[in-house]
């Protein structure tokens, strides 16, 4: 936990200059724009510690997996997010001395990530050799307009003498991933060019052949007036740079722009890359830096229209909000559905910028919500893309028929090898199979199903009727060997969650099978003949689900998380020493499994999920036994609890486990943050707002409200999609105000009571007492 960020609503800012917090800043002040990515690096070089982060979506590599004990089915490669060509360099010499942070006194310093209109900026004066000052302003930002393009403006100005000023922009392809498994560079030159007006680079991954071309022209102006200069140029091996010197007036400030196109082979033939990079470039260039930042904050505009959240009378907790949407919106715009979001985002190299369950299971309700609906759709279709290797990936692991999706992926292959995760946590299976049901409980988008969904389902159905086993000595159907969620628990037999998550995707799947053959037979027929789907798998589906075991504890009342967990030493987690946590820091591996301690949300992830089937004295049962020995070291764990507490009543636990979620970077409150933000795990601080203290559910057609407020906030208000219609939900002590912003009205519940909001109109509603917690 690090707290030395200051609080401000739609600012991240960090005053004063100290090196151990920089690479925690690095991540946090991270700027993306759902094609790329930048780390927060300093432009001008840095000697200290830094983790060098330019990232392309979707250009990654398959570095080649190390691992200790080899287990037929592991993927041969673990995929990795690429540091990519570092673009926003700028080399600075003041007289002749380089300017670099980690060799000069730094004064006045201020970083500030501006997340209402998208853009990062920095200042600050530094003392070099010889008690020379020079001032210092950079401020930058990839465009949201214009996807492959970034701009930097730089100014320095010498405060206490006059003298020359060099500025070297560049492009430096000769980069390495921290996580490398060889120590290896995956990139190779391609071709390069340094010229006075434009430059570029194109390399190449050494595998996969995903080639990048950087392009980059730069004015320098003094006084207002643009310098004619001749650069000096220099090039070598997968680096190029163009070189000017100005004579620079003491307090006389030298800007320089730098503008940058970087195109990828994913989106442009090999041969049109350098052109394409070039016109880009050339456009935004001519556009200007001032334009091009009216056009950012007029974009971010419009993103905050569907998606902003204001509380009042807390501004770190409003803070903490916006950084966590503006974050999941800088990572994933949803125009492309070959992306997806990785744990990360752009932030970092940890969990390989991959795509996990997490998308599905805490990503899609965020965007279903804040984005028109095709975003949450293309996360859909991505998975529905990745079918065919689903299937294959189900074959590799022994199964006849089905399919399952990968637990890590890039490209729809598995690339993840630790046996306990990569084949047991099959779980993930449950959650794909959920976000359809949601995509569709949410937008009542039926044609989702004939065209893409119903495929996906019962390819995952046939997956879990293989998975099961029928125990005689039960007389139930079985799933053995298996990891929930909860990672701390491994090779178990009958986890609920997965138990029930599986007999629900059986269900649902079921459910979508007769609904198309009803109402929509040609599709139903075309469908069943494509999956050669037999009458026999539907009965064998139906007899899962109505013979499916589920450990349970009749004394407490309560789902048992695996076979066995009572056999367990149950000591509630505040009872043990501090210095025990975390305990994944503290404890071996061994004490881990054994130990009673829920790593995150398991049965609470299903009675989350499948929230509609439970009551709430179950709900409260389950979580009283459950929370106590929850340990939240997964980042996805807090919300979903803070969720669950705030449908129980149990006010001060959902506040606690909100504040847990929403400022987890901000406050590093797992001294991890240096490693990259925390991205899928903000979809869940989004929720825990809007589901948890908005109470926001869909329930036959009609979205639902049930807000309460917390204690620390004099009101807040958040912004939904809702089926056409966009809806601002404002909330105070006692009132709740619906305002629909657009022509379509919506049919809404709040508490228990239905209303129409109209085009354009509103509705007013009591506010109920907070829910009592039960007794
Ligand atoms: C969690 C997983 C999650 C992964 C990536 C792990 O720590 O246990 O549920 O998918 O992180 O966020």
């Amino acid at each position: 936990m690090k707290q030395y960020l200051k609080e401000d609503a739609w600012s991240i800012i960090e005053e004063g200059f100290d090196p151990a917090n920089h690479e925690i800043s690095e991540s946090i002040f991270s700027i993306g724009n759902g094609y790329m990515g930048q780390r927060a690096n300093f432009e001008e070089r840095y000697g200290g510690p830094s983790l060098q982060g330019s990232y392309m979506a979707g250009v990654y590599y398959p570095d080649k997996t190390r691992v200790g004990w080899w287990k037929n089915g592991y993927p041969e490669y673990f995929a990795k997010v690429l540091n990519s060509t570092n673009w926003i360099g700028i080399d600075v010499w003041v007289d002749g001395a380089a300017l670099d942070l980690a060799a000069c006194e730094v004064k006045d310093f201020v970083r500030e990530l501006n997340m209402k209109e998208g853009w990062l900026s920095r200042r600050f004066t530094a003392v070099l050799e010889g008690g020379k000052e020079v001032a210092v302003e950079a401020k930058r930002f990839v465009s949201v307009v214009r996807h492959e393009i970034g701009a930097i403006r730089y100014t320095v100005t010498p405060l206490n003498f006059s003298g020359e000023l060099r500025f070297m922009p560049y492009l430096d392809g000769d980069v390495k991933n921290k996580d490398s498994n060889y120590e290896e560079k995956f990139w190779v030159e391609v071709e390069k060019k340094a010229a006075a007006d434009l430059s570029y680079l194109t390399v190449k991954t050494k595998k996969l052949d995903f080639h990048v071309t950087s392009a980059m022209a730069f004015d320098v102006l003094k006084d207002g007036q643009t310098l004619e200069l001749s650069p000096a140029l220099s090039e070598r091996e997968k680096y190029v740079a163009a070189e000017v010197a100005v004579q620079a007036g003491q307090g006389e400030a030298v800007t320089l722009y730098k503008y940058v196109a970087n195109v990828t082979s994913r989106d442009h033939g090999l041969a049109a890359l350098a052109p394409a990079g070039t016109k880009l470039l050339l456009a935004a260039k001519e556009a200007g830096f001032d334009v091009l930042l009216r056009e950012q904050a007029e974009a971010w505009a419009e993103k905050w229209q569907t998606s902003d959240i204001i509380i009042e009378g807390d501004v770190s907790a409003q803070q903490a909000i916006r950084f966590n949407i503006f974050q999941l919106n800088q990572t994933y715009s949803g125009d492309d559905d070959r992306l997806n979001i990785g744990p990360k985002g752009f932030t970092g190299e940890k969990y390989g910028g991959s795509t996990y369950w997490d998308t599905e299971a805490y990503c899609v309700p965020f965007y279903l919500s804040t984005a028109d609906s095709g975003i949450a759709r293309n996360l859909l279709i991505y998975r529905y893309k990745h079918l065919e290797k689903a299937k294959e990936n189900a074959r590799k692991l022994g199964f006849s028929k089905g399919a399952l999706y990968p637990m890590v992926t890039m490209n729809g292959e598995e690339c993840h090898n630790e046996w306990e995760i990569t084949f047991e946590e099959i779980h993930r299976n449950g959650a794909i199979a959920y976000a359809i049901f949601n995509y569709v409980n949410y937008t009542g988008d039926k044609s989702y199903l004939s065209q893409y969904g119903f495929e996906v389902l019962a390819e995952i159905s046939r997956f879990w009727a293989e998975r099961v086993n029928f125990s005689a000595a039960k007389g139930k159907y079985v799933i053995l060997g298996v990891t929930g969620p909860n990672e701390y628990e491994n090779n178990v037999n009958n986890n609920w969650y997965t138990n029930r998550i599986a007999a629900w995707t059986l269900e649902y799947t079921l459910e979508v099978l007769n609904d198309l053959k009803n109402n929509e037979p040609d599709h139903y027929e075309a469908l069943a003949g494509k999956l050669n789907l037999q009458d026999e798998e539907a009965q064998k589906w139906q007899h899962i689900i109505d013979n499916m075991y589920y450990p349970y504890d009749e004394e407490r009342d309560v789902f048992l998380q695996q076979d066995g967990f009572l056999d367990k030493e149950i000591v509630p987690v505040n009872e043990l020493a501090p210095e025990h946590l975390p305990l994944n820091q503290n404890w071996s591996w061994d004490r881990i499994l054994r130990s009673c301690y829920i790593k995150q949300a398991d049965v609470l992830q299903g009675l989350y999920f499948l929230g509609d089937r439970y009551d709430l004295e179950t709900k409260k049962r389950n979580f009283d036994f459950y929370e106590p020995i929850t340990v939240h070291e997964s980042s996805l764990s807090p919300c979903l609890h803070a969720i669950i507490a705030c449908e129980l009543g149990y006010q001060e636990k959902a506040y606690e486990m909100y504040l847990r979620t929403a400022r987890l970077d901000l406050d590093n409150y797992n001294n991890d943050t240096e490693d990259g933000c925390h991205i899928t795990s903000m979809a869940g601080t989004w929720m825990s707002i809007v589901q948890g203290f908005g109470g926001l559910r869909v329930q036959s057609g009609e979205l639902v409200l049930r807000p309460f407020i917390p204690s620390h906030w004099k009101s807040f208000s958040f912004k939904v999609m809702f089926r056409g219609s966009r809806l601002q939900v404002n909330v105070t002590e006692d009132s709740i105000i619906v305002v629909n912003e657009t022509d379509v009205p919506a049919a809404i519940r709040i508490y228990d009571q239905s209303f129409t909001v109209g085009a354009m109109g509103e509705v007013q509603a009591q506010r109920s007492a907070a829910p009592a917690a039960l007794s």
